[in-house]
């Protein structure tokens, strides 16, 4: 069967263009003139991957983007920008799209990064980043989730960073009888307060300076689905009244809006803060607290798991060096001992980049101790890390993204190709470090 592309572009010069060379390519191909009609053709039609404009009106990329990260998040969405807007694409890339491409756009490069991102579909979808880890907590986590999905009760996930939650709440989504409905996230902490609020229930045309269309909140795009509140406990106690009124109710006023709606969402929350010391402290309200923690569940701590160090090592072993296209398969006892000696402090996450590096390291078939970054300054470099600076392999690492970079006069496609990685694997690096031409 042939690939469906849906590709949305209100340049009708370019679209049409682009229809031809895809449908060449042997793909099959249906466009859209604007980010409405797009979403309408990707519920309808369903496509394997999307191209989408990003600037578009009245409705634009990003609302595309965001029909495909609450309701088909394994579907590539890879953005077509102008020259020039990088910084929207880094906020594309941010919202979820697979990759994007700057017009004038290069019909070789866009037949690549058609072909990656169908690949990367197909290895997702067999993955489907399921929790790894066969202890026994692990094992009574799995059957938890499936206790958690069965009603339509508030759901409070908590533990440590990095131990999964997010991962938990998307495995009570497909476990539930709203697995067909939508699985909305919203980022309490990285959301600026002012715009939380319409994120949350969104905002009626003309409400504020600068609203000049409707915009439809998180409740109402996960009507009849879920609703994932992460980050709860950096909820801004001022938003927290208007947030408790509609778990209680189950309805919502837009702001600007004269009638309130009812939707019917489960509501998922989840943090690594001390939610029960921040209600003793009054920094978060009792009574939505106890709306939020109908259940809960709380994630153990990766040190805490036994043998899950090695089985997950092993498990992400296997997809990095699959990913970076490396000959690595098995890891020394050396290299064991010094994981399961670790407190892992970032847990899984930390444990997964840990991985990533020492794959990308290792040149052999086997993995040794000598690959592993010094995990004693783990702890320091994971805090360091997530405050965006960088140690020494991380400057060795941009050292030869550069020098493959220049070496192919910065195409980048020839450059992943030298460095061994996707195309997509070194944008993200290239974003991560912020390197530039
Ligand atoms: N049991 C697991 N098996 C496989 N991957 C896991 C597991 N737990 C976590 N991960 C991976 O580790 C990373 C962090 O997981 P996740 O985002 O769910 O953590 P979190 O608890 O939400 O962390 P934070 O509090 O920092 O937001 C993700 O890439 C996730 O896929
Ligand atoms: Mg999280």
């Amino acid at each position: 069967m042939r690939d469906k592309i849906l590709l949305v572009e209100d340049e009708e010069k370019l679209r049409r263009i682009l229809q031809l060379v895809l449908s060449d390519a042997g793909y099959e191909v249906q466009t859209a003139a604007d980010g409405g009609s797009g979403v309408e053709c990707w519920k309808n039609w369903k496509p394997s991957l999307v191209l989408t404009d990003l600037k578009m009106a009245p409705l634009d990329g990003l609302h595309v983007l965001r029909y495909g990260s609450d309701h088909a998040p394994e579907i590539p969405c890879v953005m077509l920008t102008a020259f020039g807007t990088v910084e929207t694409a880094v906020e594309a890339m941010k919202n979820g799209a697979f990759d994007f491409l700057t017009k004038p756009v290069d019909h070789e490069q866009l037949l690549e990064v058609v072909k990656q991102g169908l690949e990367g579909k197909r290895t997702k979808s067999k993955k489907t980043a399921d929790l790894l880890g066969s202890s026994t907590v692990m094992q009574e986590l799995r059957e938890e989730i499936n206790l958690l999905a069965s009603t339509d009760s508030a759901v409070l996930i908590l533990g440590e960073s990095g131990t999964g939650k997010e991962l938990v709440a998307r495995g009570i989504h497909k476990a539930s009888k709203r697995s067909q409905g939508p699985f909305v996230r919203i980022n309490c902490a990285s959301i600026p307060v002012d715009l939380l609020e319409s994120e949350l229930f969104g905002h009626k045309k003309g409400s504020f300076t600068g609203a000049t269309e409707n915009h439809e909140g998180a409740f109402v795009r996960a009507d009849g689905g879920i609703l994932f509140l992460d980050e709860i406990g950096d909820l801004p106690l001022a938003l927290q009244p208007k947030l408790l009124h509609a778990v209680e109710e189950k309805e919502i006023l837009p702001i600007g809006g004269k009638k309130p709606q009812s939707v019917s969402v489960k509501i998922l929350s989840a943090t690594n803060l001390d939610l029960d010391e921040m209600v003793r402290e009054r920094k978060f309200r009792t009574d939505l607290y106890y709306r939020l923690n109908i259940m809960r569940v709380v994630l153990p701590a990766l040190r805490d798991r036994g043998h899950d160090v090695e089985e997950i090592a092993v498990a992400f072993l296997t997809r990095f060096a699959h990913e970076f296209d490396r000959p690595v398969s098995r890891i020394s006892d050396r290299a064991i001992d010094i994981l399961r000696a670790y407190r892992w402090p970032g847990n899984v996450r930390e444990l997964r980049n840990v991985m990533e590096r020492a794959v990308l390291r290792c040149s052999g078939k086997e993995l040794d101790s000598d690959c592993i970054s010094n995990l004693t300054s783990e702890e320091e470099s994971f805090s360091i890390e997530t405050a965006g600076s960088n140690l020494d392999l991380v400057a060795k690492e941009q050292e030869l993204l550069l020098a493959a970079l220049k070496q192919h006069n910065w195409n980048k496609t020839q450059a992943a190709k030298e460095l061994n990685i996707s195309r997509s694997a070194l944008r993200y690096r290239l974003q991560k470090y912020g390197l530039k031409k």
